[in-house]
């Protein structure tokens, strides 16, 4: 073997690629092309198939996979993929951050790339080489179930904590052993449902990608991301799959990418069976293959398929090697025919769950929580008090993590979830940090929902299982009483809801925002007692909540705030800790609103429903501290400027209070007269800003004017020459914002 020139490292990767191409079968190139799930064992994937990659693999399988391998012909390594969007998601006592919407609250890239490093020190440790994330879709429907895998709904902010992300997954390039890959996903437009039904054709223009769903795509492309995921959705009748303009023309063309493309789930199977657009799997092998995928991800048919392309004239056989050579490039550029970076026992010990991973994670928890309203009945300080916990996502586990972590689903060997001693709940976070002499009780109050098989059977065409239904819990009358009698024995009551696993991600889009189940009964029913509560949303998204909310003394949002969420939530209502988190997503009044995001296009009739107000309920970059902090002498120093220079301006922050504040300074622009129309005002740059108690302090702002751009009506991405508004302040909300005016000279 050692004689084979593809086994010498001392070759030049191209020279090793094109021996290695050489070698192959047919049937050991298409299989070299795919990726499969290892749930139902890896033997026949590796033996029969050829497989060039498996996903969703138990730590069991992951050895005997590499096993496996080692004794094919040509013995080329595997890459083994997860989805590690939040840690290492199903490596029972991993360490389980804040969900990516979580981190977003946080707005600091630097904190997310220490996440992503830390993650992909714990992953390397375990075999695995690629992760699925970070996830680079805009949440723009709050009815879409994956809300909680997004940075948010702005894409300034997603482009900047995704590029964070990259870089802290990828480390010091392919050669460093903590590296793993990181996946750009999922490109691009996946997230613009109809009706926020998962996968819908995405109706989009060009000039809609390119004004506000590619820019965080090509930063990441341009930035090193090694590998790219497809979305399912088709646009403008094309699937993203075989979308040649969107993979040839932008991605690999005018972003010169040169990375690696994977297809999402069956995409390929999916242009057969679900979106009718070949009669078999030949014809769509030939057509994903030409379009310059490289790996096809869990489509079994395209295994014969390719190989019957190729024998009936629809492929050329040159194409599948020129994919499956860009394959064995990452391969080789690994290092993986060398060190094929096994699971090691001794570095999992050392690096999984570590104190100083679980410390970083309490501090991405309590800087993801978003104070939201407060009467001033927070932070609890002061005599000893009672504090009675209520609600169904007091003391649940599960929902502190989220999707895609432990028990959400996609794994099956953790159907229990990641050890309740690592979790931190709510009730667990305030029985331990309250002061001596404080008191917590505890009552569930309310239940969500319970599941039902799906009346339209248990499987979809291509043999995958369909999600249960919901069945909204009815109010339990003596659950409530509980909840109400330890309410009324309480000082201060904290109810903790939101929503659960059953009503979040893939498939399982909401038609309405509103708490589901017994909740609005429960808050309803505390509302009444007449004594104070705080209401503490851990939810997925973004959620409705009822009239009786509003008699709540404060409320907090906790996107599903990971491991350690439960420990920071209860420093938060202490005042242990100063709340810094802001909205990366708006909050709706009602689910007929949507969609909410901040930067909507100008133009319309009016500015409100007949019915309701259109603006949102909490918007974008909303916060609170246990301060205030006033703005004021908004001064542009560079009034004029042109595209090559850089706008300077200064504000004063004012800190009026006693306690200390992280201020996220938000600087939008508005752009006056524009070509074509454009958004009514964008983010375009922040700064996060430590301000002392009675602190007066100068923030000087500086922005490239490159930055404002549209796109104008042929889809260029152009600085108008005009004026414009600098918007600067704590939210995105016109009245909370300072606002200077500017031009740009030609
Ligand atoms: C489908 C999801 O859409 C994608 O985000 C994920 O990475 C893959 N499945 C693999 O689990």
């Amino acid at each position: 073997m050692t004689a084979m020139p593809y086994l010498d490292p001392n070759l030049p990767v191209a020279e090793r690629v094109a021996d290695l191409v050489g070698r192959m079968t047919l049937a050991e190139k298409a299989g070299q092309m795919m990726q499969l799930s290892a749930q139902h064992g890896v033997r026949d994937l590796i033996e029969e198939m050829h497989v060039g990659s498996i996903l969703h693999t138990s730590p069991k399988r992951v050895l005997e996979a590499a096993k496996l391998t080692e004794r094919t012909r040509l013995r080329i390594p595997l890459l083994v993929a997860e989805d590690c969007i939040h840690g290492h998601s199903f490596w029972e006592g991993a360490t389980i951050y804040p969900t990516q919407l979580g981190m977003a609250a946080t707005w600091d890239p630097a904190l997310i790339e220490r996440v992503a490093r830390a993650t992909a020190v714990e992953v390397s440790a375990t075999g695995v080489h690629w992760t699925f994330s970070p996830v680079l879709c805009i949440a723009r429907d709050l009815r879409w179930g994956r809300v909680s895998e997004t940075f948010g709904e702005d894409p300034f902010l997603l482009g900047e904590l995704a590029a964070a992300m990259v870089r802290g997954y990828q480390g010091d390039g392919l050669a460093d052993e903590t590296a793993i890959l990181a996946c750009a996903k999922h490109f691009a437009g996946y997230s613009e449902t109809q009706g926020g039904r998962d996968a819908s054709e995405a109706d989009i223009s060009r000039r809609k990608l390119r004004s506000w769903f590619l820019p965080p795509f090509e930063r990441v492309a341009r930035a090193g991301c090694r590998t790219f995921m497809l979305g399912y959705q088709a646009i403008d009748g094309v699937p993203i799959t075989v979308n040649s303009w969107l993979l040839d023309e932008v991605l690999r063309g005018e972003w010169a990418y040169t990375g690696t493309l994977v297809t999402d789930w069956d995409n390929v199977g999916r242009m057969v069976w679900e979106q009718h657009l070949f009669p078999g799997h030949a014809e769509a092998a030939a057509a994903a293959v030409r379009a310059g995928n490289d790996m096809v991800m869990t489509t079994p048919q395209f295994f014969q398929g390719a190989q019957d392309a190729v024998a009936r004239g629809l492929l050329d056989e040159k194409e599948i090697d020129q994919a499956v050579a860009r394959i064995l490039t990452l391969k080789f550029e690994l290092g993986l025919f060398e060190n094929p970076r096994r699971p090691d026992p001794a570095r999992q010990k050392a690096v999984i769950g570590t104190p100083a991973h679980t410390a970083l994670n309490l501090e991405v928890a309590r800087r993801s929580l978003v104070l939201l309203r407060n009467d001033g009945t927070l932070p609890l300080t002061g005599t000893p008090r009672t504090i009675a916990v209520v609600g169904p996502n007091a003391d649940d586990p599960h929902t502190q993590l989220g999707d895609w972590a432990g028990a959400s689903g996609q794994a099956e060997w953790l159907r229990d979830g990641h050890p309740r001693r690592l979790i931190r709940t709510v009730l667990d976070g305030l029985k331990e940090r309250v002061p001596a002499g404080w008191k917590v009780t505890h009552a569930r109050g309310a239940d969500i929902l319970t599941v039902g098989p799906d009346p339209e059977g248990a499987y979809f065409p291509d043999g995958q299982p369909r999600p249960n239904v919901v069945l909204p819990a009815a109010p339990d009358r003596k659950l409530l009483a509980k909840a109400v009698a330890a309410a009324e024995a309480a000082d201060v009551t904290v109810a903790v809801v939101g929503d659960r696993i059953e009503l979040v991600g893939e498939g399982r889009s909401t038609a309405t925002l509103e708490l589901v189940g017994a909740q609005v009964a429960l808050l309803d029913a505390l509302a009444a007692t007449g004594k104070p509560f705080v209401i503490v949303l851990i939810s997925s998204k973004p959620l409705v909540l009822p009239p009786s909310a509003d008699r709540a003394a404060a409320l907090i949002y906790a996107a599903n705030p990971g491991m350690q969420g439960g420990t920071a939530l209860a420093e938060l209502i202490l005042g242990q800790i100063e709340p810094s988190g802001r909205l990366p997503v708006s909050f709706a009044r009602h689910a007929g609103q949507q969609p909410t995001y901040y930067n909507q296009i100008r133009g319309q009739h009016g500015s409100r429903y007949a019915d309701l107000t259109q603006s949102p309920a909490y918007a974008f970059g909303d916060g609170l501290s246990y301060t205030t902090v006033v703005y004021s002498g908004l001064t542009v120093d560079t009034p004029s400027v042109t595209a090559g220079d850089t706008i300077r301006a200064r504000v004063e922050l004012r800190n009026t209070g006693s306690r200390p504040a992280l201020e996220t300074v938000q600087v939008y622009v508005r752009d006056l007269v524009t070509s074509a129309t454009w958004a009514v005002k964008e983010l375009k740059a922040y700064a996060q800003v430590p301000v002392a108690a009675g602190e007066t302090r100068i923030v000087e702002l500086e922005l490239p004017a490159a930055a404002c751009t549209l796109v104008d009506a042929q889809g260029r991405r152009v600085v108008e020459p005009g004026e414009f508004d600098l918007l600067v302040g704590p939210s995105s909300r016109d009245e909370k914002l300072q606002a200077a005016r500017f031009s740009i000279t030609a």
